[in-house]
């Protein structure tokens, strides 16, 4: 059974030792909750890939910490090109600590394990009081994927990572609920200092291009290897509708309604006025605000794929500004099955 820490020294004494003896460890972060184990330890990080039941193909991001980002990344980064040390300087002068994670080459120490035998090694500074407490404790950088089972819902709260692996890990540490929600921003900086998008996420497209200019790759494609088009998956079976949509009595019912802002009233009781059960519902925000929409995405469709409805109806996130971008991105990878 987990046990639950708590976010003080005590806590992350434990967590740390546990940590260097070998042990996973769930860990808070400002967007979700990580799988935590020492990068540099071949035989704890491939117990993190077996506890996820993660597939091998999918490398783990390196979570780093202290003031200096250069000296930070140092053990596992190499730039190999002046231009792109000099993206990097910029993204992570602007953006570390918090949710923008960068993919550049890796040096000879980072195991194979961790980057999928791929050349490159993806990194992050992360933003979250404890996660930073945690890495400067344990002495070393963090290998971090997400806290759930491999293609399955992102935990954002201690109660998520015990509900997704309480039987898998000795130890989370309570961190409170994420404050953004959705995972980290995924960018490959290029040999000419290029940056190519790979997953949308908590820092956004147009906050990036602010500093940078133009992204590389098309938009609709990002290619992290592990960001395949069925994620983030209620074990329930997901329609996506538009918003004010006409309820469709033909969907294998009782449903469960995720709507875009409040209030859901009216849009439950034109599904039930349909001849269409609704057994839970929730809003994602109050008036259609990405942040705080973002904020309670997963933890939403956490509850109501619990609610034993026979499909989740979500509204579709139609503005893709900003954390927009990411609500939609994670909305239709809900929805794609296989
Ligand atoms: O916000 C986050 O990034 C969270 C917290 C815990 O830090 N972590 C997270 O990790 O989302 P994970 O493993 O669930 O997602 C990592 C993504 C995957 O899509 C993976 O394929 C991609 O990053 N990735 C990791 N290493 C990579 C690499 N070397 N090259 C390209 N993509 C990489
Ligand atoms: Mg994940």
């Amino acid at each position: 059974m987990m046990h639950v820490l708590q976010p003080d020294p005590d806590g992350i004494a434990v967590a740390a030792r546990h940590l260097r003896d070998g042990g996973v460890v769930g860990i808070p972060t400002e967007t979700v909750y990580g799988l935590a184990a020492i990068t540099f330890d071949p035989a704890a990080v491939a117990r993190v890939f077996a506890t996820k039941d993660r597939p091998s193909f999918d490398p783990l991001i390196v979570h780093v910490a202290g003031d200096d980002p250069a000296r930070a990344v140092g053990p596992v980064v190499a730039f190999g090109t002046d231009a792109r040390r000099r993206t990097a300087d910029r993204l992570w002068s602007a953006f570390w600590p918090g949710p923008l994670t960068l993919v550049l080459p890796k040096t000879a120490d980072v195991p194979d394990l961790v980057t999928a035998g791929g050349p490159s090694v993806a990194v992050r500074m992360p933003a979250h009081p404890v996660a930073r407490a945690l890495i400067e404790a344990a002495g070393q950088p963090l290998v971090a994927p997400s806290a759930n089972r491999f293609g399955r819902i992102s935990p954002t709260s201690a109660a998520d990572v015990v509900a997704e692996l309480g039987d898998r890990v000795a130890y989370v540490v309570d961190g409170g609920v994420c404050a953004i929600g959705v995972e980290s921003t995924v960018v490959a900086i290029e040999a000419d200092g290029g940056v190519a998008l790979l997953r949308p996420g908590g820092v956004s497209v147009e906050a990036l291009e602010a500093v940078i200019g133009p992204l590389r790759s098309d938009l609709g494609s990002p290619r992290s290897p592990g960001h395949t088009a069925s994620h983030y998956a209620p074990r329930t079976p997901v329609t996506l509708v538009d918003e004010g949509t006409e309820p469709d009595r033909s969907l294998p019912g009782p449903i469960a309604l995720l709507c875009r802002r409040a209030p859901r009233g009216p849009t439950v009781a034109r599904w039930i006025a349909a001849g269409q059960p609704v057994v839970a519902a929730e809003a994602l925000s109050t008036d259609g605000d990405a942040v705080e929409a973002a904020r309670r995405l997963f933890a939403a469709l956490r509850h109501l794929d619990a609610s034993g409805a026979r499909t989740l109806v979500v509204e579709r996130w139609p503005d893709h500004r900003g954390l927009g971008f990411a609500i939609a991105d994670r909305l239709a990878r809900a929805a794609a099955r296989g």
